[in-house]
């Protein structure tokens, strides 16, 4: 299959061309730097740009049968559109392209949990909504974009994203209580199982360990 891949100089997006490509398919990547990315194979085709730049989203989405999308801002705390203005280029590019499949990353923090999981509603509601204030919003509007998008979408609300190996074992679920920890690589072996899953369309998962 042919894939798009946008983030793919983070650590999730090296994972996601990394399996993708031991899987057989053909990649194109957006990149900011080219440069960065630490890959190299003959199925992968790396295109610079940047996603507010409209066009350069186009060029990535052509033609593919799927879009995944690690991107995101690390830990930085500053106020961003690179998730909602980013995500919606990327959304009017498959529109164009006759694209429908999208799996997407987001955070499993981005709402609060049930007050009744205790530990895990202090965490979201005093320590990581104060801090992550600003990329919270933005990646609550990229939320909405893609449930509006009209695409087979799949929001995938990572836990603390680690830099452990690919287990292949882990929970995923709508709403999961104890969702602390995922590696990078096992999001991205979530999101490259799922590509075709019909089950998956128009869901919004929580995935940790
Ligand atoms: N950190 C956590 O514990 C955690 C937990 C749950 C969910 N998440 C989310 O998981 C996702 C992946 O996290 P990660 O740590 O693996 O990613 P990351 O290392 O922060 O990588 C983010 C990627 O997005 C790209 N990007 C940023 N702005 C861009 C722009 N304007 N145009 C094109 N590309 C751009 C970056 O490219 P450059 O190299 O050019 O900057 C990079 O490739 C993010 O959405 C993050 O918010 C993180």
């Amino acid at each position: 299959m042919k894939l798009a891949v946008f983030g793919a100089t983070g650590g999730t997006g090296v994972e996601l061309l990394r399996q993708a490509l031991d899987a057989g398919h053909e990649v194109v990547a957006l990149a900011r730097d080219p440069g960065a990315v630490p890959v190299r194979h003959d199925r992968l085709h790396v295109r610079r740009g940047d996603v507010h730049d409209p066009d350069s989203v186009v060029g990535v989405v052509d033609g593919t049968a799927a879009v995944v999308s690690a991107l995101g801002i690390g830990y930085r705390r500053h106020a961003t559109t690179v998730y909602s203005a980013g995500t919606g280029n990327v959304i009017a590019a498959m529109r164009d392209a006759g694209v429908s499949r999208l799996l997407a990353v987001s955070t499993s923090s981005v709402r609060l949990p049930p007050r009744s999981r205790f530990a895990e509603y202090a965490l979201a509601r005093f320590v990581l909504h104060p801090l992550l204030k600003r990329p919270y919003a933005d990646m609550r509007l990229m939320e909405q974009e893609v449930r509006a998008s009209g695409l087979e979408w799949t929001l995938v609300r990572a836990a603390r994203l680690t830099n452990g190996r690919r287990t292949g074992r882990y929970r995923v679920a709508s709403d999961l209580p104890g969702c602390w920890s995922i590696s990078r690589a096992d999001v991205a072996h979530y999101m490259l199982t799922r590509l075709t899953d019909a089950a998956t369309f128009r869901s919004a998962v929580q995935i940790a360990y």
